[in-house]
């Protein structure tokens, strides 16, 4: 068995590959090539906690995957993180389990990459300006994702936390300097979309992150956050003003977030109002941009698929390249 730490996955695998292993996830998916249950979760109240299992099977890659990412909130005291993951590969022919992948890095790739797919399908080709939403766990590979696919000038991030944006701002300009991108503080959401070709909003926040009337015409904006019925952080406002709404899967996305669901309540937007899901666009089902002043959200909670095409594609590319421990 290969074990697999997250310095052994960024030695063999680019953020470009997390994008393009991800497209292929979101086609299988709307082909109905995997098997993606319900993920299972039992809590821990006597700990605040819950275990949260997600398994996955892919045939025609003759592999399954189980991702473990626990919720342990308390954990942020005792210094450690508070959603603890891993991800199990198991070969599909003899159902032996082959590797395990740092779960939280590997959930941190594939969501960054979620949204680069969606910007690589969806957004202006000639799009320079971003805004990142939240500078969180989740924030370096949403930004990284948004330089891999398009070549852009700048991109301005803001949080409500000042410090931990400034401490964001001037570690990503160091790590990502190779990008050629330059990434601002904003003083305001409002700075940060004013002027963006590309928006992502990764926060956890109940309320709306940014004034959705003052986005510009073109924008393509990617929400990642909420994934409760309570949070939402898209302003139902771009929602109206969008053309096209896409998500990375329709059914999973109707079954927690927020985001959707609230407008949806409220009569904001009817199911009329929804294009379709990511892989049947990449499938040539389903239409994408039409024209350079068109306003597309795309809404992504994450599937299971996503996780396994990832992890099998770093596991065949550290095992061709000798990286990793085994263990017997
Ligand atoms: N779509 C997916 O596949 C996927 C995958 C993993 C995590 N998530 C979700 O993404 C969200 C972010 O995850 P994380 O690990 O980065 O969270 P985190 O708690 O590490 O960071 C969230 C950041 O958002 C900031 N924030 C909150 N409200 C804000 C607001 N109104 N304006 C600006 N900033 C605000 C906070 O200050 C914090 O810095 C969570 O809700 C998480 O569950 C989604």
């Amino acid at each position: 068995m290969l074990l697999l730490s997250k310095g052994d996955i960024q030695k063999v695998f680019t953020m470009k590959e997390a994008v393009e292993a991800d497209k292929e996830a979101f086609r299988i998916f709307s082909e109905g090539k995997s098997v993606v249950p319900l993920r299972t979760n039992i809590s821990a109240p006597k700990h605040d906690g819950a275990f949260l299992f997600m398994p996955s099977y892919v045939e025609e890659m003759e592999c399954s995957a189980i991702k473990i990412v626990n919720v342990f909130p308390k954990n942020i005291d005792k210094g450690l993180p508070t959603t603890p993951a891993q991800v199990l590969l198991i070969d599909g022919t003899t159902g032996v389990v082959v590797s395990v992948l740092d779960g939280t890095y590997v959930t941190q790739l594939r969501t960054g990459a979620a949204s680069g797919a969606a910007f690589d399908v969806l957004a202006r080709k000639d799009a320079k300006k971003g805004a990142l939403i939240g500078t969180g766990g989740q924030a370096a590979t949403q930004l990284e994702a948004m330089m891999a696919v398009r070549d852009l000038s700048e991109v301005k991030v803001y949080d409500l936390n000042a410090e931990r944006l400034n401490a964001f701002v001037e570690q990503m300009n160091k790590e990502l300097a190779a990008y050629g991108t330059k990434v601002i503080a904003a003083e305001s959401s409002d700075d940060a979309i004013e002027d963006a070709d590309l928006v992502v909003t990764v926060t956890p926040s109940s309320r709306p992150v940014f004034d959705g009337t003052k986005v510009k015409k073109g924008v393509t904006v990617s929400c990642v956050g909420s994934y409760q019925p309570h949070m939402q952080e898209m302003d139902p406002a771009i929602l109206t003003r969008a053309s096209k709404i896409y998500f990375d899967s329709v059914d999973a996305v109707l079954s927690e977030a927020g985001d959707i669901l609230i407008p949806l309540e409220d009569g904001t937007i009817t199911k009329d109002d929804f294009t379709g899901d990511l892989g049947d666009v990449l499938l040539g089902k389903v239409t994408a941009r039409e024209n350079d002043e068109e306003i597309i959200v795309f809404k992504t909670v994450g599937i299971g698929t996503q996780d396994l095409v990832t992890a099998k594609k770093i596991y065949d590319k550290a095992l061709a390249q000798g990286v990793g421990t085994n263990w017997n």
